[in-house]
């Protein structure tokens, strides 16, 4: 966790107190009108227990939260940066699997290093969701619906940005689009040019899609061949 998160006592450390986010849990739900939910670690520091993951979900859900989002790794409270606390810790996917075994009635969803529509299955097998991080970031492609083309999203996007008053804030998010496609990098450039997003003209996003189709049509009997990504 961050120096701001460690300091203010919010986030992963929350995990050894059980009873106060059991606490706040039940007087947010007296408070909105929607479901609350919560998202933890399979642990703090060394504790390697499932008994500890156990009772922080049972103590939590007996104040009313019935949905709890799992990042499958333990939180190292002092000594790891954020990024490396995403990273270092080992994944203990049975963890999450033996919740739902125990608390079948709540909805348990499972996070951390899901990167493929295959893995996410073989999630779904075990557990009731499954919530993807940076992949859905860096790589939205891995989500989309059968039958749906990037060009239908970008047509989209373009769109959207007319509504929206700084066109970088809508292409920024859009970057990864193409990720692993052959025109990956002309995308990526062609949406990162600081002189065509200055204009703040929601058409670039129509350019940068005809270049990357042009090129993908041209470029068709070596598609596969590339791998500039
Ligand atoms: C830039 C960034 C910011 C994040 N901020 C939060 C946050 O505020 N609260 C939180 O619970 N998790 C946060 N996370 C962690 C993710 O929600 C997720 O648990 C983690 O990235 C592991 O999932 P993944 O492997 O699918 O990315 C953040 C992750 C990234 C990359």
């Amino acid at each position: 966790p961050s120096e701001r998160v460690q300091k203010g006592a919010f986030g992963a450390c929350l995990m050894a107190e059980p009873a106060l986010v059991a606490q706040c849990v039940s007087r947010i739900r007296r408070e909105v009108g929607i479901p609350v939910t919560v998202k933890h670690r399979t642990g703090v520091d060394k504790i390697e227990d499932y008994a500890f993951l156990r009772n922080f979900v049972a103590t939590v859900a007996a104040a009313g939260c019935e949905t709890f989002i799992v990042h499958a790794r333990n939180a190292i409270l002092k000594g790891l940066s954020p990024k490396e606390n995403r990273e270092v810790p080992p994944l203990k996917y049975a963890y999450v699997y033996r919740l739902k075994q125990d608390f079948p009635r709540l909805e348990i969803v499972i996070n951390g290093g899901i990167t493929s529509q295959q893995q996410i299955e073989e999630h779904l097998a075990h557990v009731d969701g499954v919530m993807l991080g940076r992949a859905a970031y860096q790589h939205p492609w891995l989500l989309a619906d059968a039958g749906k083309t990037r060009a239908d999203v970008v047509r989209r996007m373009a769109g959207y940005a007319k509504t929206v008053a700084s066109l970088r804030q809508v292409t920024r998010h859009m970057l990864g689009l193409y990720h692993g496609h052959p025109r990956a990098r002309l995308w990526r450039r062609m949406l990162s040019d600081c002189a065509a997003l200055k204009r703040n003209d929601p058409d670039l996003l129509l350019e940068a899609l005809e270049a990357v189709e042009a090129l993908e049509t041209r470029d068709t009997p070596h598609f596969h061949a590339e791998t500039e990504v």
